[in-house]
């Protein structure tokens, strides 16, 4: 159990919050989904109305310690303005005595969000002058970025050396959802897996095998199983090198009487393109065809499988969701899944994006702000920027 930002006293005083704000863009820098900006919202309002005066810091793309203009934080200072209906200032950069003068001037229950952390390459190897540097702007750090909560940089592990460090709201909402399905979930449990390759879920699967009772396996990663399995699978993707580490996870499965569920049909094409002709195989998939979405009839089954289930964890999409030919799997679960009392936690990145582009985000227990943080939770891996922080 670790410290929130409620067990402390933000009136004020200087409140350094790290949030993940490293936000998809266009091409002409707009934001295409702030859910990682809303989702800081409970700890920024609470820090304002509690009168605190908050100074946020985040990376923003991998600009490898180079100022790299369109890296620049500017519209996420935009769209922080627009929902918080105040003027949120942006610095010219994290550290610096700019940076200080603009903090010394600041009163209580003002914003500031500093400039892209990761434009000082100190940043990600956690170089402690500065952490130091970073930490000398706050007089307590909390930490609200669950999606950056796996690296050990100098943001969200250095600065806990200087400071009294707690979790933010958001932090503190994933954990506890992590927590459970990955401790203590309530059974039956089902784990979605899905997205293109095989290597980045093994880790996932080894952790998850004896706490779940089914195995659901979709997108390009269905493949590898189904080739360790005889099946046909035309010129799908595959990770030939993947396929003795499959074999184990099907004996691993017996021993843990997991039931995994591979597709049974499949909407193939000739390429990889949302104008190619396509159609529905069943079983095999024949020579020079590409396997690119689940098809009905493993629809229904995964359905029927869903239904009992009192806990569903979901992590990758099941077709190629991006093209629309491809995208019917994952539709179709994510929408059977919104209608389910089941507790839903449902991981960052494509699989929360294809959720929210449906509009069905409020129909879940959780949507995680975090991509390769929620997978390492699954994996059973401590998060350094979690375990940094203070006990209860
Ligand atoms: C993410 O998008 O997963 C986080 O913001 C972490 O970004 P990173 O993978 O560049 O460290």
């Amino acid at each position: 159990m670790k410290k929130n930002i409620a067990d402390i006293d933000v009136k004020g005083k200087r409140v350094l919050m790290r949030v993940d704000f490293n936000v998809p863009l266009d091409d002409a820098r707009r934001i295409t989904d702030d859910s990682r900006i809303t989702g800081a919202l409970p700890s920024i309002k609470y820090v304002i109305e509690n009168g605190g005066k908050l100074i946020l810091m985040s990376h923003l793309g991998r600009p490898k310690g180079e100022v790299t203009p369109e890296f620049s934080m500017a519209p996420v200072a935009e769209r922080l303005s627009e929902l918080l209906k105040m003027n949120v200032k942006k610095a010219d950069d994290c550290i610096g005595e700019d940076v200080q003068d603009m903090v010394s001037q600041m009163k209580n229950g003002e914003v500031i969000l500093l400039e892209n952390l990761r434009f000082h390459k100190e940043e990600e190897k956690n170089n402690p002058e500065f952490a130091k540097k970073l930490a000398s702007l706050g007089d307590v750090f909390v930490m609200d970025a669950f999606g950056t909560c796996h690296r050990a940089h100098a943001s969200t592990e250095g600065v806990t050396r200087y400071l009294p460090s707690v979790a933010g709201f958001l932090v503190e909402k994933e954990i506890e959802y992590f927590e459970k399905v990955t401790k203590d979930p309530e059974r039956p449990v089902s784990l979605i897996l899905g997205g293109a390759k095989v290597e980045d879920k093994i880790p996932v699967i080894e952790n998850m095998l004896p706490k779940i009772d089914f195995l659901l396996i979709g997108g390009a990663m269905a493949y590898t199983f189904l080739k360790s399995r005889m099946k046909g699978i035309g010129a799908s993707r595959v990770e030939d090198g993947m396929l003795q580490t499959v074999s184990k996870i099907f004996e691993l499965a017996s021993v843990h009487k997991v039931g995994i569920f591979l597709p049974k049909d499949h909407v193939v094409a000739k390429e990889v393109s949302a104008t190619a002709k396509s159609k529905v195989v069943k079983e095999h998939i024949p020579d020079g065809w590409i396997g690119l979405d689940i098809g009905p009839e493993t629809v229904a089954s995964f359905k029927e499988v869903l239904k009992d289930s009192k806990t569903i964890i979901w992590n990758g999409p099941l077709g190629l969701f991006e093209m629309k030919p491809f995208s019917a799997g994952t539709k179709e679960i994510a929408k059977f899944l919104s209608k389910l009392k089941a507790t839903t936690v449902i991981g960052g990145g494509d699989t929360a994006a294809a959720i929210y582009q449906m509009g069905l985000d409020k129909n879940m227990s959780h949507i995680s702000t975090g991509g390769g943080a929620s997978l390492e939770y699954l994996e059973g891996k401590v998060l350094p920027g979690v375990a940094a922080l203070n006990d209860k």
